[in-house]
């Protein structure tokens, strides 16, 4: 008997949250042509994150992921993937600096184009229509035509995570994320609490800088900042089509990201999802919600990391606010007693949804607290709060209520454009940077 193609086992476990493709064929042609197509990242840099991350774990190095819920084809234009970019080096800055800790740069990027949906179909006006799935599987406009699952748009996917991957690597590499050049990022206006702070924070490092080369310190390493990319693993037939093989060690890697996760609603430890990213070495996030027991993470473990290699698993924890400090607490001391090393992230806006004024929202200072409760049961426990998981753009937009200049409930609509969820914008993203930093010294 022929062994089985360890890239198709999948196939052979329920698959969720899958769009439904009218023509089979369609969705083969696309699948062979993906599978011809280049790499997006390489093994040697997702090895490089995952003992980074491994840090995290440990306490030496802090997690920043950040980006959109849903990146979009429209969206992938080089300002606002600049923007973004640059948002999480900001906070990432902040973080270094005021919370003294290396950050390890993750975004949401450059692949994060399809979602989970609580139901197949929306019904407006009495029109029942299939949900938007994000860019690589439909468009959101509501009409017959466009929400039909359409194959050809994973190779839109893959191919504007290539652009937005070759954008990355230009501003981390090619000097535009230079330490030199932070005084230059702050835009917007500067009597905004947020700006302010980091414009104080700026001249600080400016000055550091300024003493350290008359000292005659060697600045060329300032130049490069490694910038990873993560998505959710959910369309399994893109996912498997770049999974490919390492010519070094012939070991399978995800190529589509350094770093994928599984999602709350797919990480059924006897799923196509969980079966998929058994086989590759990268770096695994785990969605973890209010109401999962030890037991099924546990499960999760034995499956992607029976060995429990440092850095394989990250656990991220979407509990909402009023829940964590209840629940988190017994999850941290069983996966304490079962000795495998795990990187906790926190999600604080999975579970902080609410609807205001018929927009989908959620407040900065709920967000805030789920923070806070991280950090707090993590201290008590004795464990590393490892790191933070944020859905945030770079634009102005009017989508999470509060903040330093705050946004209220009458703004939500003067500038929300998200398809999904709600985002922090860029002053908001830098508040929540400032007060991370607080809560890593505090
Ligand atoms: C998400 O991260 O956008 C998401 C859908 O999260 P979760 O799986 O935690 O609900
Ligand atoms: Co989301």
């Amino acid at each position: 008997m022929l062994s089985e193609d360890p890239r198709q086992s999948w196939r052979r476990f329920p698959a969720l949250q899958q769009p439904t493709y009218p023509d089979e064929q369609a969705l083969r042609t696309v699948v062979a042509d993906l599978e011809q197509r280049p790499p997006l990242v390489f093994a040697g840099e997702v090895d490089k994150l995952k003992s980074q991350i491994a840090e995290a774990g440990r306490g030496e190095a802090f997690v920043l992921m950040g980006g959109d819920c849903a990146e979009t084809f429209a969206e992938s234009t080089a300002d606002h993937v600049r923007l973004k970019i640059q948002t999480i080096l900001q906070m990432a800055i902040v973080l270094t600096y005021a919370g003294g800790i290396p950050v390890v740069k993750i975004g949401r990027m450059a692949g994060q184009y399809a979602k989970p949906r609580s139901s197949d179909v929306e019904v407006r006006d009495g029109i029942t229509l299939p949900s938007y799935r994000g860019d690589s599987v439909n468009s959101h406009e509501f009409t017959e035509s466009a929400r039909v699952p359409d194959p050809t748009r994973l190779l839109g996917a893959y191919t504007r995570s290539g652009t937005t991957f070759n954008l990355i690597r230009a501003f981390t590499q090619g000097g535009y994320a230079d330490l030199r050049e932070v005084h230059a990022w702050n835009r917007g206006f500067t009597s905004n609490p947020a700006y302010k702070k980091f414009e104080q924070l700026a001249a600080q490092i400016d000055h550091a800088l300024r003493f350290m080369k008359a000292c005659g310190v060697d600045f060329d390493a300032l130049q490069y900042v490694d910038f990873y990319s993560a998505h959710e693993a959910l369309l399994l037939e893109y996912e498997a089509a770049l999974t490919r093989v390492d010519s070094r060690t012939n070991d399978l890697y995800n190529t589509s990201a350094h770093m994928v996760w599984i999602g709350e609603r797919t990480r059924d430890p006897n799923g196509a999802h969980v079966e998929l990213l058994s086989k590759v070495k990268n770096p695994i996030g785990i969605k973890i919600g209010a109401n999962a027991r030890p037991d099924d993470i546990f499960a999760l473990l034995d499956k992607l990391n029976p060995n429990g290699e440092e850095g394989r698993i990250s656990l991220i924890t979407r509990m909402g606010a009023a829940n964590i400090r209840e629940r988190l607490p017994h999850l941290v001391e069983a996966v304490k007693a079962d000795g495998r090393p795990i990187t906790w992230l926190t999600d604080p806006m999975h579970g902080n949804t609410i609807t205001s004024g018929g927009y989908k929202t959620r407040r900065f200072d709920t967000i805030l607290d789920e923070v806070r409760g991280f950090f707090e049961v993590h201290r008590e426990a004795g464990t590393v709060p490892g790191g933070i998981h944020v859905e945030l753009t770079g634009d102005d937009v009017t989508e999470v209520i509060g903040g330093s200049e705050p946004i209220c409930e009458a703004d939500l609509g003067s500038r929300y454009e998200t398809l999904v969820d709600p985002r922090l914008n860029h002053q908001q993203s830098l508040e929540m940077a400032f007060q991370v930093a607080s809560l890593l010294n505090g």
